[in-house]
């Protein structure tokens, strides 16, 4: 496994594997982050993990200055899991004095994450945009977990005609529900208990939905009626929207739908989200 930090050496290390898979990660990796790494190793020919903590996809009250990072447990992690090439970006290469050059994904940016955290998916959008130029992978992996940002990569990748695939991978859970993410290592153990109510809320509303409820108004009900049970958690948004658009619906029809939320757990914020697709 190749380590490397300057985006010369990615350029000179990259005509050696016809297919390459790219994992973008900003670290302090998880069994979640491993299966797309084991998924990209299945489908390519070589496998590439890049970690940077982007500071332009945090906003000024936000957690960039104490987001997890722990660099040698990630490289034996990758190491184990028969990465080709990790890539730990700088910041100053990333973002040059005077960077002036964002990518701006419109409207299925303005709802959900978006709406509550201002401009994050532009840092999303454009420091993705700059790992593809970089890497130039054949594939890319991202996780359902974060369900909006599959969304605006794939309208990026199609509308500006990237030459990747996007492969979006199903979220990996703990035993009880919870969805594995690196802040989970912020929750104090009674918070971690709380924090089961996002997939039991989820799981309850697809129940709901899979004995015929069509009524999207009665599925954000019954999430919220869950979550209020919780004293320890705090609803930001409970959402049932067209998987694409991202649209809040009435009815639920044969597009199926994303269920989704934004729940705080004392100072943590979770989000969680599982989609409702007829065709299963
Ligand atoms: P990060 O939160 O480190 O996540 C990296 C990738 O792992 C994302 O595609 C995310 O959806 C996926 N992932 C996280 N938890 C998961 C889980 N429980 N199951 C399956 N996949 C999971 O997402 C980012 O970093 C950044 O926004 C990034 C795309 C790297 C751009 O900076």
């Amino acid at each position: 496994m190749q380590v490397v930090s300057t985006i010369a050496e990615v350029r000179t290390a990259r005509p050696q594997w016809p297919t390459l898979g790219l994992v973008p990660t900003m670290g302090y990796l998880h069994a979640g982050h491993i299966s797309l790494v084991e998924r990209a190793r299945a489908e390519c020919g070589a496998v590439a993990v890049s970690i940077f903590v982007n500071p332009t996809q945090f906003g000024p009250n936000e957690d960039l200055a104490s987001y997890p990072r722990d660099l040698e447990r990630d490289l034996a992690m990758l190491r184990d899991a028969g990465c080709d090439l990790v890539w730990t970006p700088g910041v100053t290469e990333m973002y040059p004095p005077g960077f002036s050059t964002y990518v701006e994904v419109e409207n299925v940016t303005a709802v959900l994450e978006g709406a509550k955290r201002p401009g994050h998916f532009r840092g999303v959008a454009t420091v993705v945009t700059k790992l593809f130029n970089v890497v130039q992978p054949t594939r890319a992996y991202f996780g359902q977990k974060d369900a909006q940002q599959t969304v605006v990569i794939r309208r990026m990748v199609a509308d500006l005609a990237l030459p990747v695939d996007v492969v979006i991978a199903p979220t990996v859970r703990e035993p009880d529900g919870l969805a594995l993410s690196s802040r989970n290592t912020y929750l104090a153990p009674d918070e971690r208990q709380a924090a089961t109510v996002l997939s039991r809320a989820l799981f309850a509303a697809r129940e709901r939905w899979r004995s015929g409820e069509r009524s999207a108004a009665a599925l954000r009900q019954l999430m919220q009626s869950i979550l209020a049970a919780e004293p320890l958690a705090q609803v930001e948004y409970v959402s049932a929207a067209h998987p694409d658009t991202l649209a809040e619906l009435e009815t639920i029809d044969a597009s199926g739908a994303l269920l989704s939320m934004a729940v705080r757990i004392g100072r943590t914020r979770l989000i969680d989200n599982v989609v409702l697709d007829p065709a299963e």
